[in-house]
């Protein structure tokens, strides 16, 4: 009974769809931060090495396993080895982690589109943001009562999710894609623009651009370079092995990987452009100096930039719009391709249609969603979710998947005979000592970095249980659920229809 894997419409269709996951909330709100603080100007050069050492090859990598074993990532890897199949479950268990909070934080900004209008944060967007909108309750903890004002925009983003999802891979991702994806271009742009029109903007320009040459030689330089790169590609968990098992069977690989790197550090330089415009010109109008007013996350979406836009004496509303619309573009693209890879996992596994998939299983994940991150702890608990997930889940995921395909089960020189079959870019012997060599040491590198600041203090001043359920627990928990998914008696799905060897 087995059905024809769907495929993309076009080539273009799957560079918009890749295009879209890797662009997301990181590329807005973290690159400007993490590229003003470690060097400035002078931080492009280990950011580039790391985006060509390192996010290219591992984007090669997932693309390869993907199109190479046509399956997603417990379907792939079990195609590769039957005992590699726990990576695969592992990769899915992230992904179900980061969509249940990264959903979110779509729904707060949906509001923010509102809020813009009039600026409904008054005076004091901070106590708003925390008090007034998400009525964060004063101590961490795990139960507390729903706030329906994030409510209802994060059972919006559900449905539209999961409507996208239901639709398929031609007629829902790569459609959406196609919109979504040049409406955002276009959008940022515009705004991105104005920015640069704004007073002070030169200042925050060059506090941005100036080079900080002494930072070349500090490590923590380097960790900060292949942390944003391999967040910012959304590489080591699956996502890219999903969206290229739908691939056709000639399909460029390396010229994918290659433009959709790009793709995506051009559109994090010009957040850089477009944030520290901004910024420049908050320190022109308040006197807060670019130094104290730069930040990221959401506290430079939810308040700098709401305080900003009260400061604008015209098209304030218009700005807010502009700037909270892209975050919800951006962040839904990205939010459809994670989902994707959990549906697409338990498709493959169980040889259940679309529609029922995304039902259960994506009904499943927003369910848990729904339960969790609407609440009056939602944000604390969105805060050490991501923190670990980020430096343990997927680097730690990426270290097993590069190691175990790498070294344990020596396919490396399989996967680029297949890559360098299909694609017009041929990857080479290099990009073997790329990903079987410089990658896991950039890996290793980043964990030892990050475990021995966990050790010197508790992540975010919060107590150390509350650190240990919701950040080691649900760390350890994806890795549990892997092995345990992994260990169901699934079906059969056989040889990999592909076995022809093209
Ligand atoms: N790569 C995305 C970004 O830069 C983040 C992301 C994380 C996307 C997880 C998908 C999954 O924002
Ligand atoms: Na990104």
């Amino acid at each position: 009974t087995a059905r024809p894997r769907e495929q993309w419409g076009t080539r273009a269709g799957f560079l918009l769809a890749a295009i879209g996951s890797a662009v997301g909330l990181g590329n807005i709100w973290r690159f400007p931060y993490i590229a003003y603080e470690n060097g400035g100007g002078a931080f492009l050069l280990p950011y580039l090495v790391a985006l060509l050492s390192a996010g290219i090859p591992l984007l090669i990598f997932e693309y390869t396993i993907g199109h190479k074993f046509r399956g997603s990532p417990p379907l792939a890897f079990r195609r590769m080895a039957r005992a590699a199949e726990p990576i695969g479950w592992w990769q899915v268990a992230i992904c179900f982690v980061i969509s249940v909070y990264y959903a979110v934080i779509i729904a707060w900004a949906i509001r923010y589109v509102g809020f813009s209008v009039g600026q409904q944060w008054g005076d004091d967007p901070e106590k708003f943001f925390s008090n007034d909108f998400l009525h964060v309750a004063e101590q961490p903890g795990f139960a507390a009562p729903f706030v329906p004002g994030v409510l209802w925009p994060l059972i919006a983003v559900w449905v539209v999710t999961l409507v996208v999802l239901a639709l398929g891979i031609r007629r829902g991702i790569e459609v959406a894609s196609k919109i979504f994806i040049p409406l955002l271009v276009v959008l940022f742009l515009i705004l991105v623009v104005r920015a640069l029109f704004l007073p002070g903007a030169a200042e925050g320009l060059n506090a941005f651009f100036s080079p900080d040459w002494s930072s070349i030689t500090d490590g923590k330089v380097w960790v900060a370079a292949y942390g944003q790169i391999f967040f910012s590609l959304s590489v080591g968990f699956g996502i890219m092995v999903t969206y290229a098992s739908y691939l056709r069977r000639k399909a460029d690989l390396g010229g994918s990987a290659l433009v959709a790197g790009f793709a995506n550090s051009s559109f994090e330089i010009l957040a850089g452009i477009g944030v520290f415009a901004t910024l420049g010109f908050m320190a022109h109008q308040t006197g807060v100096a670019v130094s104290e007013a730069a930040t990221s996350g959401p506290g430079l979406a939810f308040v700098a930039f709401p305080t900003i836009i009260s400061e604008l004496s015209s098209g304030a509303a218009w700005f807010g719009i502009l700037f909270f619309t892209c975050l919800v573009l951006a962040g839904l693209t990205s939010l459809i391709s994670i989902v994707q890879v959990i549906v697409s996992a338990v498709q493959d596994r169980t040889g259940l249609a679309r529609v029922p998939a995304v039902l259960i299983v994506g009904g499943l994940t927003a369910a848990v969603s729904i339960a969790l991150f609407p609440t009056r702890n939602g944000l604390y608990l969105l805060d050490v979710a991501d923190h670990f997930i980020n430096q343990y889940g997927i680097v730690l995921a990426a270290f097993v998947a590069v190691i175990v395909v790498a070294w344990a089960l020596r396919k490396l020189g399989v996967l680029r005979e297949h890559t360098d079959t299909v694609s017009n870019l041929k990857v080479g012997r290099v990009w073997m000592v790329l990903l079987g060599v410089v990658t896991p040491v950039a890996l290793v590198w980043m964990m030892v970095d990050s475990l021995r600041q966990e050790f010197g203090e508790t992540y975010g001043g919060y107590t150390t249980e509350y650190v240990l359920i919701a950040g080691w627990g649900v760390a350890g928990v994806a890795i549990v659920l892997g092995v345990v998914m992994a260990l169901l008696p699934w079906r059969d799905p056989g040889v990999p229809e592909d076995e022809d060897g093209v």
